[in-house]
């Protein structure tokens, strides 16, 4: 049997194992993915144990993505990002599966943010990922409510490509000066608070990309909807980014389809409990 997890504190509510395990029973994987809550001070405990115990995968979050990197050998873009979501455990590799999950969301949506300007609303470790996915591709303006946090996010993204700061509170002066809005705050998340992003006056001839995907249809999204914007749902990033892993750990594509059913699922069962 092949063991794999995803470590994180808290992890009460990681959509992670339904949809690993829904794949691994589709395609008669012998496989088990469970979810770890490990607190910080553990966290080299509880990765060199996993690879002592033969573990083959393991995901990571909060708070864990970024300490991790000093014990594993970067791969991807986890080097330029220095945050790592997926480790491949026995040979001690690390990857940024949230950069290119993102990347694929965009693409399975028909999106082209090639030499697009792309609105990123917020500057932690989502915002990371997606801003150095797209850097020197897109023309990228970085907003977050911590100016000192957008502007070094900017200073590391810059290296890369076209990046500026945009002032949070004059997110207005913005109206249709960019094509691609991605929100990257917690904001409209279940159990957050469920307010807009960004002024709903900019809101308007672009597509809205939420990563938020609890709930699927976010306050940000039924906004864009009314807009008739196109939209593109943080649950297909959520599923990305685990289809990314598999493919690291298997070497094939995992059935989206299945995963997706099973996230879908899931955050049905938790809204309801
Ligand atoms: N779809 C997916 O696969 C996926 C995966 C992971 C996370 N997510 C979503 O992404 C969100 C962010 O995750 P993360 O890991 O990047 O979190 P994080 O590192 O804690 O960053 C949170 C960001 O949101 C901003 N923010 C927080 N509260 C705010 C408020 N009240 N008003 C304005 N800005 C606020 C923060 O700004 P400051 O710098 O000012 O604090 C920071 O920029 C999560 O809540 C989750 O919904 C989606």
């Amino acid at each position: 049997m092949l063991y794999f997890g995803v470590i994180g504190h808290p992890i009460s509510h990681s959509a992670s194992p339904v949809m690993h395990n829904a794949v691994f029973r589709t395609l008669n994987i012998d496989a088990i993915y469970l979810a770890f809550d490990v607190k910080p001070e553990s966290l080299r405990e509880a990765l060199f144990g996993a690879k002592a115990l033969g573990f083959k995968g393991l995901n990571v979050t909060i708070p864990h993505k970024e300490e991790i990197t000093k014990y594993l050998k970067l791969r991807g873009l986890a080097e330029r990002i220095r945050a790592v979501n997926t480790v491949d455990v026995q040979s001690l590799e690390g990857y940024n599966t949230d950069a290119t999950g993102a990347l694929r969301t965009l693409e399975s949506y028909n999106v082209d943010y090639k030499d697009k300007v792309v609105l990123i609303v917020g500057a932690g470790g989502v915002a990371r990922a997606i801003a150095f996915a797209l850097a020197g591709k897109s023309t990228l303006i970085i907003t977050n409510r911590t100016e000192s946090r957008g502007l070094k996010l900017v200073e590391d993204v810059r290296v890369y490509g076209d990046c500026v700061f945009h002032p949070y509170d004059r997110l207005e002066e913005l109206r249709g000066k960019f094509d691609i809005l991605i929100n990257c705050t917690p904001l409209g998340m279940r159990g957050f608070e469920s307010r807009l992003p960004v002024p709903e006056s900019i809101v308007e001839n672009v597509v809205v990309f939420d990563t938020v995907y609890n709930p699927i249809e976010t306050p940000l999204i039924k906004l864009a909807k009314k807009r008739d914007c196109k939209v593109v749902y943080g649950l297909d990033m959520l599923v990305y980014q685990g289809a990314e892993a598999f493919k690291i750990w298997f070497g094939f594509d995992p059935p989206i389809e299945v995963m997706k059913k099973a996230v879908m699922d899931f955050l049905q069962s938790i809204s309801t409990s």
